[in-house]
């Protein structure tokens, strides 16, 4: 099977990140053939700053590899070193209409956030698609919010296939429904740019002011708290099994449970969790060369794959005169 997905180096990775994505693709590596990249391509449609775009993008790959994505089990890339992606980009967009990208959710949420309308963010759509079609993936595993994203892929390759014969791989959105969307300190969809993220690799500081921060809601201490739409609840949730689930609900439902005291024990939770993983994160950031050398590496396997899809397409539209 061939699993595939990539994260934009916009900011600092966060727990959302982490359980609906990165987490299940370093656990996929195992028994599969694994595509993952750094899709700073996509992040230039809201980066603008050239200097963290090249400092975020080294920073997510220090932190896939710290969190321990194996390159040699892998294709671990960073997306502009596959500039091929672009030509398969211009062909699926032959058979894109406009219609289906302007039912983009992410494109309407972002023009209504103020981000400007640039034919970028509007064909961002394609992008991904050739991403994912030019490596051939079966199976993408993302969060909710991507899901629609993954769909209009799907909508491309079967266009692309019936217009100009088999050509492309139909890959499917993986979503795993109790962590498809997880919810920031105030309760919203966790994310990079709404301010309410919970960062892996956050010192331990910022870490703890952040879980502190959690939004909870005034029931009084001496009553059941309710565990629906409860930030703390679900955030807490990410690091038990069944069993602690579980017992996290009991305790929950058991008046007199204070909610400082909860989020004191969730910082500590969250802050072992992390710390084998931030060592390696540290030795990583200390031999960068290394770090450059992998991606080149993946870069280079990955384009065996790539231009394999390419060509196809290349030859099934007439470009081979
Ligand atoms: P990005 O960088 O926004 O997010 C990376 C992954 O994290 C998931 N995610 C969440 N999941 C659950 N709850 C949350 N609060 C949360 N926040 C983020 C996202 O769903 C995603 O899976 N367009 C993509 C990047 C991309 C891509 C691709 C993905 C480009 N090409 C090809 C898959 C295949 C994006 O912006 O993800």
């Amino acid at each position: 099977m061939r699993v595939l997905s990539g994260i934009q180096p916009s900011g600092n990775l966060h727990l959302g990140n982490y359980f609906a994505m990165m987490k299940r693709m370093i656990d996929y590596q195992e028994s599969n053939d694994l595509f993952c990249f750094i899709v700073n391509y996509h992040a230039l449609t809201t980066v603008s700053d050239p200097n963290v775009l090249r400092q975020k993008t080294l920073d997510a790959a220090m932190d896939f590899l710290a969190l321990g994505l194996d390159p040699n089990k892998s294709h671990f890339w960073v997306q502009s070193d596959l500039p091929e992606v672009h030509e398969l980009t211009w062909l699926l967009s032959i058979v894109t209409s406009m219609g289906l990208l302007e039912r983009s959710h992410a494109y309407k949420d972002k023009t209504a956030k103020g981000i400007t309308a640039t034919h970028g963010l509007f064909a961002y759509p394609v992008l991904m698609a050739a991403d994912i079609l030019i490596c051939g993936a079966n199976k993408v595993p993302v969060g909710k919010d991507q899901k629609q994203h993954v769909e209009i892929a799907r909508d491309i390759a079967m266009r692309f296939n019936s217009s100009f014969g088999e050509t492309f791989v139909m890959p499917e959105a993986d979503i795993e429904d109790d962590i498809a969307t997880i919810p920031g300190i105030d309760g919203q969809k966790m994310s990079k740019s709404y301010g309410n993220a919970i960062e892996i690799f956050a010192d331990e500081k910022s870490l703890r002011q952040r879980v502190m921060s959690i939004k909870t809601d005034s029931t009084p201490v001496e009553e059941p708290k309710p565990i629906k739409d409860n930030p703390l609840f679900e955030i807490y949730s990410l690091f038990l099994d069944d069993k602690g689930k579980q017992q996290l609900k009991e305790r929950f439902e058991t008046p007199g449970l204070r909610y400082g005291d909860v989020k004191k024990e969730l910082f500590g939770v969250i802050w072992e969790y992390f710390t084998p993983y931030r060592e390696k994160r540290e030795q990583y950031s200390k031999d960068k060369a290394y770090v450059y050398d992998v991606l080149k590496m993946g870069a280079e396997k990955t384009r065996k794959v790539a231009q394999e899809y390419v060509t196809k397409a290349r030859n099934n539209v007439g470009l081979n005169y």
